[in-house]
């Protein structure tokens, strides 16, 4: 056996005090002996309080570095060895991409560029049992396909790429990327795209955690056109799951689409939330969903994602724990009971986006 194989393993995830990647970090620590690396450059997604006490964990390491800076990537691959890579370090919200791209461009396609150079340059000079045993897992997302449509099937791993946005657009190119890299110079890769995650740590720009903290304050609860658009949704430990049996069990150079199968318009998801609060924290003023207010659209809104994830079921014998109405309890009871985290990462900053984003939206058309 390999001295790589007959040491426990070190796994360096990037991006890991976002909302996915803290919680692939807190399985890895909770639920396996492996010894986790982790760089985030800690934007203003990145929250280290996301990993509580397990910030200290004898197997954790955290480093608050660029994945496009060179030399710092460079550095800490050869103080810490790592048998493989978790690539979950982006930035993730659409309509900051539509307000102010050059972050996403910096980071989803530069940024990636910069560390599969770092990483094949490692790679190559591992001895040839490590080599043979090591992978570079890119993780990325469903909205690479582009928009689906009403009738348009589920898109499978061979579904051509069609991005709407400036972020899907950086992460197709992220990903192709990744694939020329495994292509051209004989990287091992595997390459996730993925649904839409819910679930506790999420920051709360995106759709359920703003639905639920703003309808908590009775606050409006800003649904963009009709609210008809459709998104497939899964709960993130499932996700977080699904993305560890890949690294360890997946065929390099391969794909695997991860979903939830559970296709709902914005609108039902936000009267979910809306019903959920109802009964576990009664506003006496009324309902929630008196809050909802129809607001003008995202610019090029995709109107549906969904995913065919039959291979990743199939091969790997995946398949989610929540429903989606067991996950969302889950969320809404996380967010009610997490207010000091809420608080922490609504900074001064987050109060300006929340102006930028809905101050002079005005209402749905
Ligand atoms: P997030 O925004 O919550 O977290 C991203 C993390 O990356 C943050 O901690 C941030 O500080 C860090 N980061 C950003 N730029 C960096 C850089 N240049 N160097 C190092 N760290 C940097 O995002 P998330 O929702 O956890 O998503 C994680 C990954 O999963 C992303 O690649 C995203 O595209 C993908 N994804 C997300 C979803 C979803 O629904 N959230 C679905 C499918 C795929
Ligand atoms: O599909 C996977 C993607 O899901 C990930 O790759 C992205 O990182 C993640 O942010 C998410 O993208 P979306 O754009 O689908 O997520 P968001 O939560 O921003 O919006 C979900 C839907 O809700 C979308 O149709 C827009 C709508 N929306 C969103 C917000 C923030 C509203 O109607 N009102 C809102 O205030």
């Amino acid at each position: 056996m390999s001295g790589a194989r007959s040491r426990k393993r070190t796994i360096l995830v990037t991006g890991g005090a976002g909302f996915i990647g803290s919680t692939i970090v807190r399985q890895y620590l909770v639920q396996t002996d492996v010894t986790i690396v982790n760089i985030d450059k800690l934007t203003y997604a990145g929250n280290i309080d996301s990993l509580g006490s397990l910030r200290n964990h004898p197997r954790h390491q955290f480093h608050k570095v660029d994945i496009g800076d060179r030399t710092e990537v460079d550095r800490v691959l050869a103080e810490h060895r790592p048998d493989a890579i978790m690539n979950l370090a982006a930035e993730s919200h659409v309509d900051r991409s539509i307000e102010g791209h050059g972050a996403f461009i910096e980071t989803n396609i530069v940024g990636t560029y910069s560390l599969l150079e770092s990483v094949r340059s490692y790679w190559n000079d591992l001895d040839p049992g490590s080599r043979k045993h090591f992978r570079f897992h890119h993780v990325s997302t469903d909205e690479v396909f582009g928009d689906l449509g009403h009738e348009g099937r589920p898109a499978n791993e061979t579904t051509p790429y069609a991005p709407s946005s400036p972020y899907s657009s950086t992460k197709a190119s992220s990903d192709h990327l990744v694939r020329a890299w495994a292509r051209t110079y004989g990287l091992p890769v595997v390459i996730t795209n993925c649904s839409n995650n819910y679930g506790p740590y999420q920051f709360p720009e995106k759709l359920i955690p703003l639905m639920i903290l703003n309808a908590m304050e009775g606050r409006p609860l800003p649904v963009y056109g009709r609210g008809e658009n459709v998104r497939d949704w899964l709960y993130v430990e499932d996700h977080a799951d699904a993305l560890r049996l890949v690294l360890a069990q997946g065929e390099t150079g391969r794909t695997y689409n991860i979903g939830g199968r559970s296709e709902k318009t914005n609108l039902e998801v936000v009267q979910a939330v809306c019903e959920l609060l109802d009964r576990l924290a009664p506003d006496p003023n009324g309902r929630h969903d008196r809050l909802i207010q129809y607001v003008k659209d995202r610019p090029g809104h995709d109107l549906r994602y969904a995913i065919d994830d039959s291979r990743i079921r199939r091969e790997l014998g995946w398949q989610p724990c929540e429903t989606f109405a067991s996950g969302l309890e889950r969320t809404v009871r996380w967010y009610l009971d997490n207010t000091t985290w809420v608080e922490r990462v609504r900074t001064g900053a987050y109060r300006e986006w929340i102006e930028s984003n809905y101050g002079h939206r005005g209402p749905a058309e």
